[in-house]
């Protein structure tokens, strides 16, 4: 039985189909106070097994994802697997400055307590995985972008934009059959002003394919794309596992000369290209 949340409706769906296992009906209510009330309909609950699949890109995310939780155990399922397709909060696995929370830590402490065991998709630091009081394990979705990518791409570069995203970019090319891989190093100010200082690397009249696990405020992506055109390359595509695309991040892309973006179901968006759903069900 796949319980889905409510940010996760169509990723819940291809995950029931890939494995065979019914979709649940789930409510997502809310009283007048703003509490919400997360429900599954115990007619649908059946057998001692439950994946609640559930990213949590907002606060009531968590909140619903932790209903849910209690809802299946509460309607006698014995066994209940999490996946976080995208776990917010994920970023903050440590406090950068004193007094900050390790607030990965703090909602991981909160998931385990409903569940058996927790899958995650690409988190941004794998050592979040820790933080769980329950099994964790991690499904790389990373060789999945390579699909939608057009097949004649020319004289292709997979590109990070920072150190911390070579492997992705690494899986994308190896998954995609060719190309070379290369880094940009990033530093950042603050949430929304990031410094790139690019490589030497030739990308006039290549295709480029940058490849990142979150496009957030979008100014990674679009400052990366904005040196790489400047060098004349020949197309520069965006490829990503989690495209929270917050505010206006898609406008900066296109403004920066985006040719187009490839992204996951881990969050929901119009731009997704690829589910990653198969991925997802091998580890359950
Ligand atoms: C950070 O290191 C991540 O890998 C992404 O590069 C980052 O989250 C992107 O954020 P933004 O889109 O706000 O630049």
């Amino acid at each position: 039985m796949i319980i889905p949340g409510s940010a996760s409706q169509a990723l819940g769906a291809a995950l029931a189909a890939e494995t065979g296992r019914d979709l649940a009906a789930v409510s997502y209510d809310r009283f007048p106070d703003g509490e919400g009330m997360a429900s599954v309909d115990i007619d649908d609950v059946s057998g001692d097994r439950a994946v609640v699949v559930a990213s949590t890109q907002s606060d009531a995310d968590y909140v619903e994802l932790l209903q849910l939780q209690d809802a299946v155990r509460e309607a006698g399922v014995d066994h209940v697997t999490t996946v976080l397709p995208y776990m917010g909060y994920g970023r903050q696995e440590r406090a950068f400055e004193p007094g900050q929370p390790v607030s990965a830590r703090a909602m991981a402490r909160a998931v385990s307590t409903g569940t058996d065991r927790v899958v995650l998709v690409n988190p941004h630091e794998e050592s979040v995985t820790e933080f769980f009081d329950v099994p964790c394990s991690v499904v790389d979705a990373a060789p999945t972008l390579a699909d939608p990518l057009p097949s004649d791409l020319t004289d292709p570069l997979f590109l990070s934009p920072d150190a911390g995203a070579i492997a992705l970019a690494e899986s994308v090319r190896d998954a995609y059959g060719g190309g070379d891989v290369d880094y940009f190093e990033k530093v950042r100010h603050s949430g929304t002003d990031v410094d790139i200082t690019p490589s030497d690397a030739d990308v006039a009249g290549r295709a480029v394919v940058v490849v990142d696990d979150i496009v957030a405020t979008g100014s990674t992506m679009s400052e990366s794309i904005g040196v790489l055109t400047d060098r004349d390359a020949a197309d520069v595509f965006v490829a990503c596992v989690h495209p929270l695309f917050a505010r206006s991040a898609r406008t900066k892309l296109e403004r920066a000369g985006v040719t187009d973006i490839y992204a996951t179901d881990t969050i929901e968006r119009d731009i997704t290209a690829v589910s990653v759903a198969p991925v997802v069900a091998d580890a359950l």
